[in-house]
């Protein structure tokens, strides 16, 4: 059994606590969260062993020798805590995403885990949902032909909390990466559920992967509607509606797949229903430390910083007056600006 020990127990945190608990491989060690009132009742509800309760995440390092640690705080702590975290000797760390709020801090942690020999997951779950897993061989194997454009609409904004996500499953599923972009932020002053100190606005955006796709993105705050994701191929389609655990996989019958495109009227007559059977937060969680576990990590980190650098792109064209920006970010003003998402 490996020993975890979490920092942050908001929301997050708890359901690393329950990762923990549903599996027979790792032994949750303790907690640590600024908040004491929140550990106490932590400990005594059960959910963290007595004498697991810490206020000082490095305290609780010192004294429990962790295998592997949790940072599950905001976005804004990840930097600084990694760091600490690694200091203190620990070889297996989980960051929750965001990896950083700053692209320099993010190329930092990930050159810092490569120096000292330290495994780095960054919690961006559905790469290792096996539902998205079968939907990337299925695009793979062509079965809605060749995948030209994908669609994204969703509201709440909070781009870096949520967007991030969004574009790494992009990247992921189509295996391609975001080579230009031409964003707007959409901030309607909705205050952030987390707090006022942060600022996470909404966003919509025209963007270009580097194998040809182009995406329409749009996660805004005069949205109060579920995320609805749509792959669009040669002779097919696939739609996601993850808040209803469906995807429907739409495609011309076997016959019509030679027809040109501009027989677009052709109806897409083979029609599949899949239904999400992995999508759970606390289990892909589980999944991701028991493999850290075993010294695997299931998603490169370089793969975070590129969805938080796809984000800070957006952020950067709303303030050049909607420029085109091209990624990877070269351009130092943008490398180093400090955001404050969740
Ligand atoms: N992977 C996912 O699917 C997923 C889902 C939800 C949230 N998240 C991420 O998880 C992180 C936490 O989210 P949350 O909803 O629990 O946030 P939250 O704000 O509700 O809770 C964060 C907790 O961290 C504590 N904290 C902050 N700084 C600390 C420090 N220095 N030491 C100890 N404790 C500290 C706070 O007191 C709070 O209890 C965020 O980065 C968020 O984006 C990931």
């Amino acid at each position: 059994m490996k020993k975890v020990a979490i920092i942050g127990l908001g929301p997050m945190g708890i359901r690393h606590i329950q990762a923990c608990r549903n599996s027979k491989e790792l032994d949750l060690a303790g907690g640590a969260d600024l908040n004491v009132a929140r550990v106490e009742e932590l400990i005594s509800d059960g959910f963290l062993p007595s004498g697991g309760g810490f206020s000082d995440y490095k305290q609780m390092i010192v004294e429990l020798k962790p295998d592997i640690v949790v940072i599950s705080t905001n976005a804004p702590s990840h930097y600084d805590i990694f760091h600490e975290v690694v200091n203190l000797g620990v070889k297996n760390i989980l960051c929750e995403k965001p990896i950083a709020t700053s692209i320099e801090q993010a190329i930092n942690m990930i050159e810092t885990a490569s120096l000292y020999d330290v495994l780095l997951l960054v919690n961006h779950s559905r790469r290792w949902c096996l539902d998205y897993v079968e939907l990337k061989s299925l695009l793979e194997i062509g079965e809605i032909g060749k995948v030209e454009s994908v669609t994204f609409s969703m509201g709440g904004g909070q781009m870096g909390c949520n967007g991030m996500h969004i574009f790494d499953l992009i990247s992921y599923l189509t295996g391609a990466r975001v080579d230009k972009l031409i964003g707007f932020l959409n901030d309607e002053g909705v205050e952030n559920p987390r707090g006022k100190h942060f600022f996470d606005p909404g966003g919509y955006a025209l963007v270009h992967l580097d194998c040809g796709i182009r995406v329409y993105f749009e996660m805004t705050e005069d949205l109060g509607i579920p995320p609805l994701l749509i792959i669009n191929g040669t002779y097919g389609r696939v739609t996601i509606e993850e808040t209803k655990k469906r995807m429907t996989v739409e495609k011309r019958a076997s016959e019509d797949c030679e027809l040109p495109v501009t027989r677009y009227g052709t109806p897409l007559k083979h029609v599949t229903e899949h239904f999400f059977e992995h999508l759970d937060i606390v289990e892909l969680t589980r999944v991701g430390l028991e493999n850290l576990a075993k010294g695997e990590i299931l998603a490169d980190p370089s793969d975070a910083l590129k969805a938080l650098e796809v984000v800070i792109a957006i952020h950067a064209s709303h303030e050049m007056g909607n420029k085109m920006i091209m990624l990877p970010i070269n351009e130092n003003h943008t490398i180093e600006k400090v955001f404050s998402f969740t």
